[in-house]
């Protein structure tokens, strides 16, 4: 398929570059469905952290992923990704857990604290997904939050694409690739 029209299908394209033995962050676990991918794509070599602040999403990947040897599952917001000191990889599929309580979702402030320090901290070449929702309450003001940080990053340091499926209702989630320069 050459024009897309899942979001994780763009996710699968970046993940299908050469990642292994990276080290990769997903900054939304939720139920370790990206981390699953991200697990694939470093490869037994690479090494994944993961952030939630939801206990049924802790609960829930460490039981997933409990003979996994290379991943490191933080209780804690991604605003606090300053605990890694480098990474290549990083994906961010915001909002909250389908299926469970919508109030706890990822929000402008700690979405865009978190990703100015990943820009900061990341690898040369390395690469930022962030998927964006609309439709539940704060993610307008999110998508807004996002939209203006990655703007302002200056294009000689970071390449940003937006990728969007322009003829779908209700609202498709918003795909945004950001690379660093080396
Ligand atoms: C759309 S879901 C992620 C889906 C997940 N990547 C998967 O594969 O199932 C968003 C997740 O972000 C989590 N979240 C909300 N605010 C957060 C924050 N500040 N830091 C880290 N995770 C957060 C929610 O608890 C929820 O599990």
């Amino acid at each position: 398929m050459i024009v897309k029209e899942k979001y994780y299908e763009i996710v699968d394209e970046v993940l299908a570059n050469d990642f292994k033995g990276k080290i990769a962050v997903d900054a939304t676990l939720g139920k370790g469905n990206d981390t699953e991918k991200l697990l694939k794509a470093v490869g037994e070599n690479g090494k994944v952290y993961a952030f939630d602040i939801q206990d049924e999403a802790i609960d829930f990947c460490q039981e997933k992923f409990k003979d996994v040897n290379n991943l490191e599952i933080f209780k804690t917001s991604h605003e606090y990704i300053d605990i890694l000191e480098s990474y290549d990889l990083v994906i961010y599929n915001l909002g909250y857990l389908p299926g469970s309580d919508k109030k706890i979702r990822t929000n402008a402030m700690s979405t865009v604290i978190s990703l100015s320090k990943a820009t900061k901290d990341i690898n040369p070449c390395g690469i930022l997904i962030i998927v964006s929702y609309m439709g539940h309450e704060g993610s307008e003001e999110e998508r807004t939050g996002v939209e203006r940080f990655l703007k302002s990053l200056d294009q000689k340091l970071f390449k940003v694409e937006k990728r969007e499926f322009f003829n779908e209702i209700n609202n498709p989630p918003i795909v945004y690739l950001v690379e660093k320069k080396l």
